[in-house]
């Protein structure tokens, strides 16, 4: 497909690219919607082959923003900046080239830490625009309030599930030990549930598990391990066509972004009789927690909203149910109704 007909499908408000060669700098910036308030969204620095395939990522990664932050009922539109990742550039130079591409939205577009960026990486684009949250001096590292709204959405899926958010003697599966995970894995454990855990990076792994009393085992294991509840906290696409009939578990909730290879193995995952919790839902308590620096909300009133987590996951379920969709598309749904009313 070619760049314009991607265009096409995502109708995002603003596509720019950039380039700055004397900074080894070349990006592309997309503004999905500001309908609901500036387009907020982070920086991946990535290694890309074409234009195409970084405003593809950028299109589809500012969508995603868009849908996040309206069903977390945020007054934040979605935005994404790739940044082409070269060789030998001095980070210094295209970070200082990136800000003042952002610089030049004049606050449409704001912009934080993704994959490939620091909070290091933030402060030097801080000396150019003011148009950058997720500062060490700011909210700081968001993984703990994302692991928070993950486990109110683990309870939720709980008590839609069994009529109970009680996890005491549970069985979960945490897939992913990294920042979310590890601090998923000590909420979880915490709550009197049994927790199973794995990592690629093992030593990683083992590390939770000794301080959170957890069992390990492989990643190969971790998605078909007998368990009540299966938390995805490592990459995307990870409910495929290999993986969807290997999960026991009768709940999938989780941190990754994008979990679903395709919309339809949502659908898979129901007619198995397997609750899934939308992963832009459930993992929004990051940028709730962004709203300290991006909206000037008070460190209570961005908690209140991370706790209402609960609230908007078993709202996405009752509208699942009596509309006879997908969790996934009434998550859509939810969004786009919200994206409705402010037009
Ligand atoms: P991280 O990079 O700290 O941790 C990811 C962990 O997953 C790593 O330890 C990695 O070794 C492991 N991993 C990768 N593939 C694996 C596999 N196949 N099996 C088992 N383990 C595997 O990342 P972080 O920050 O914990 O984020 C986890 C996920 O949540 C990512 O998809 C991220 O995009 C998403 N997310 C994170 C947010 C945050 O606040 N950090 C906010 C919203 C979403």
């Amino acid at each position: 497909m070619d760049l314009y007909s991607r265009i096409e499908e995502f109708q995002p408000e603003q596509v720019s690219f950039f380039a700055d060669d004397s900074a080894g700098y070349r990006s592309v910036i997309v503004v999905h919607s500001t309908r609901l308030g500036p387009a907020v969204g982070g920086t991946r620095v990535w290694h890309y082959d074409s234009e195409t395939e970084a405003a593809t990522d950028a299109l589809r990664l500012a969508r995603g923003m868009t849908y996040k932050n309206a069903a977390a009922n945020l007054p934040l539109g979605g935005g994404k900046a790739v940044v082409f990742a070269r060789p030998d550039v001095d980070r210094r130079e295209l970070f200082l080239a990136h800000g003042r591409a952002v610089d030049r939205f004049a606050g449409r577009f704001v912009t934080a830490e993704d994959v490939g960026t620091t909070p290091a990486d933030m402060e030097i684009m801080r000396t150019v625009t003011s148009n950058v949250a997720g500062l060490a001096s700011g909210s700081g590292d968001p993984s703990p309030f994302t692991a928070r709204g993950v486990f109110r959405s683990m309870l939720a899926a709980c008590q839609w599930t069994w009529d109970s958010s009680d996890l005491d003697g549970k069985i979960v599966a945490i897939q992913g030990c990294g920042s979310v995970g590890s601090w998923l894995a000590r909420a979880v454990s915490a709550s009197g549930a049994h927790v199973i855990v794995a990592d690629l990076d093992q030593d990683r792994a083992a590390t939770v598990a000794a301080e959170t009393g957890a069992d390990l085992v492989s990643a190969e294991e971790i998605l078909s391990v007998p368990a009540d509840v299966l938390s995805p906290c490592a990459l995307g696409g990870i409910l495929n066509d290999q993986t969807v009939d290997q999960i026991s578990a009768k709940i999938v909730v989780g941190a990754a972004n994008n979990q679903l290879a395709e919309s339809r193995h949502a659908e898979v995952l129901a007619k198995r009789g397997i609750l899934y919790a939308p992963d832009f839902i459930a993992n929004a308590g990051g940028v709730l927690r962004g709203t300290v620096d991006l909206l000037g909300w008070s460190h209570e009133k961005a908690e209140q909203h991370i706790e209402a987590i609960f609230d908007t996951t078993l709202n996405v379920f009752e509208i699942a149910a009596s509309d006879g969709i997908s969790t996934h598309e009434a998550a859509n749904r939810l969004a786009e109704r919200r994206l409705a009313i402010a037009s």
